[in-house]
């Protein structure tokens, strides 16, 4: 399958060569590379990717799973047009920026201010800021598997094995006030919380790059209560579930409302973008008319609200708004979890289907997938050459993530999806 996909992308393979000498690995995200190198994208449109050397992919990736619309929509490219016209990057406050705020603080149900920032990144990083300086306490949960960026504070316990940093230069004191806790485990949480000065707990209420696992309903019913009863701020990372799962997020999907809230890809309308929301009591420690410092936690930017990725966000936010994209995106994704599943077991194959909604990835384990750990135990090797063989095929997932379906997805693109996933299944399968 290499040498087919090598066949295939000679432009990619010399574009390569020049791009390894100037950019470290060849690529601006070191998850964007896969082996043997990554095709170079020319060209993106609807459910479609096509490469320098000519070939199309049915794309899964769509964008990290910023792209809910698919590659650029007609809304977006409009609503953007007109905005570049207008300014690019104004440096001043401006209507966009109210427009989408009060769009969010409309659709998400426990959101009353927010922030903008330009990456999820930089939002988790303002959020945990702003817990502690609400809660005066320094202590952070997080989970394993759980992926919030590249911030120090978060930036530990994501891939297995849990324990070895994910990168050099983070120093023991940016990391030490962060506990690991076991995700979809409320008895762990609740012995990691007993600890007087935890501020937060941050949970991404889907494991996403941690394997597209969601979590139990109750599992997020008794984070609610401890935060509840120990003065702890429950921090949801809905960068990947936001104005996804449903239009007011994960939050609204399962019930269970956090007190902060974290946003990315989606709101931005495929532009950089990050916010986080929260309850007003809490938001206003971010205003300078109310809190002096100490008190004040600062958030800002050069590029905070940057006019063209409100007006992109505010075109999807707008066109999600009544949920009906979203509730036929939920059942595609249903039918696309089952599906695979029975593909895989029908060859003698074990397998796991997980995600939610439009959400999905697979693990080749006989074990329910619970949590990441669950997920790296899993057939990892076997998951990498499966989505190499869809991508010879034309379908890409970027190698052992996640997949998103999009509103332009067509039942053909995922009758590719299912015919690509048989022709991998009868290679490995036992039967
Ligand atoms: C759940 C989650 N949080 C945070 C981030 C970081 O966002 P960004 O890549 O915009 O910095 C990501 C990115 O994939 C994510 O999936």
């Amino acid at each position: 399958m290499l040498e087919d996909y090598v066949s295939k992308t000679q432009k990619s393979r010399a574009l390569y060569e020049r791009a390894k000498k100037v950019l470290p690995a060849g690529v601006s995200y070191g998850i964007r590379f896969f082996e043997p190198y990554p095709f170079y994208t020319a060209r993106a449109k609807g459910s479609k990717l096509y490469d320098i050397d000519g070939n199309e992919y049915i794309d899964y990736w769509i964008g990290h799973g910023a792209h809910i619309l698919g590659h650029s929509p007609s809304v977006v490219v409009e609503a953007v047009k007109r905005q570049v016209e207008n300014g690019t990057h104004f440096g001043t406050s401006h209507e966009l920026e109210v427009l989408l705020a009060e769009q969010v603080v409309k659709m998400v149900p426990s959101a009353e201010m927010v922030r903008f920032t330009n990456s999820g990144t930089e939002a988790n990083m303002y959020a945990i800021r702003l817990a502690r300086a609400y809660t005066g306490k320094s202590k952070i949960i997080k989970f394993e598997g759980g992926w919030h960026g590249g911030y120090d504070a978060l930036h530990i316990g994501v891939k297995y094995p849990f324990h070895i940093p994910e990168s050099a230069g983070l120093t023991v004191g940016a990391t030490q006030d962060t506990v690991l806790a076991v995700f979809n485990n409320f008895e762990d949480v609740e012995a990691k919380a007993q600890e007087e000065s935890v501020a937060a707990i941050i949970v991404e209420p889907v494991l996403g790059a941690g394997g597209s696992i969601p979590a139990e309903k109750e599992f997020l019913r008794g984070l609610r209560e401890i935060c509840d009863e120990r003065g702890i701020l429950l921090i949801y990372d809905e960068v990947i579930t936001g104005f996804r799962l449903a239009p007011g997020g994960a939050q609204q999907y399962f019930g269970v409302l956090p007190d902060i809230t974290v946003f990315g890809k989606i709101l931005g309308g495929g532009f950089p973008v990050g916010a986080f929301s929260g309850r007003r009591e809490i938001m206003e420690r971010l205003n300078p008319l109310v809190y002096e410092r100490p008190n004040f936690s600062f958030h800002g930017g050069t590029f905070c609200a940057n006019p063209i990725t409100m007006a992109a966000g505010l075109a999807v936010l707008k066109t999600l708004e009544d949920g009906g994209i979203i509730s036929r995106l939920n059942k595609m994704g249903e039918k696309v979890r089952e599906t695979l599943r029975e593909i895989f077991e029908a060859k003698g194959v074990d397998v796991q289907a997980t995600g939610v909604g439009s959400l999905f990835n697979t693990h080749f384990t006989s074990k329910q997938v619970r949590n990441a750990r669950d997920a790296f135990e899993a057939d990892r090797k076997r998951l990498a050459e499966y989505h190499i063989n869809l991508i010879v095929m034309g379908v890409f997932f970027l190698p052992t993530h996640f997949g998103s379906i999009s509103a332009a997805h067509t039942d053909a693109d995922i009758e590719k999806l299912f015919q690509a996933t048989e022709d991998y299944a009868k290679i490995i399968g036992k039967v």
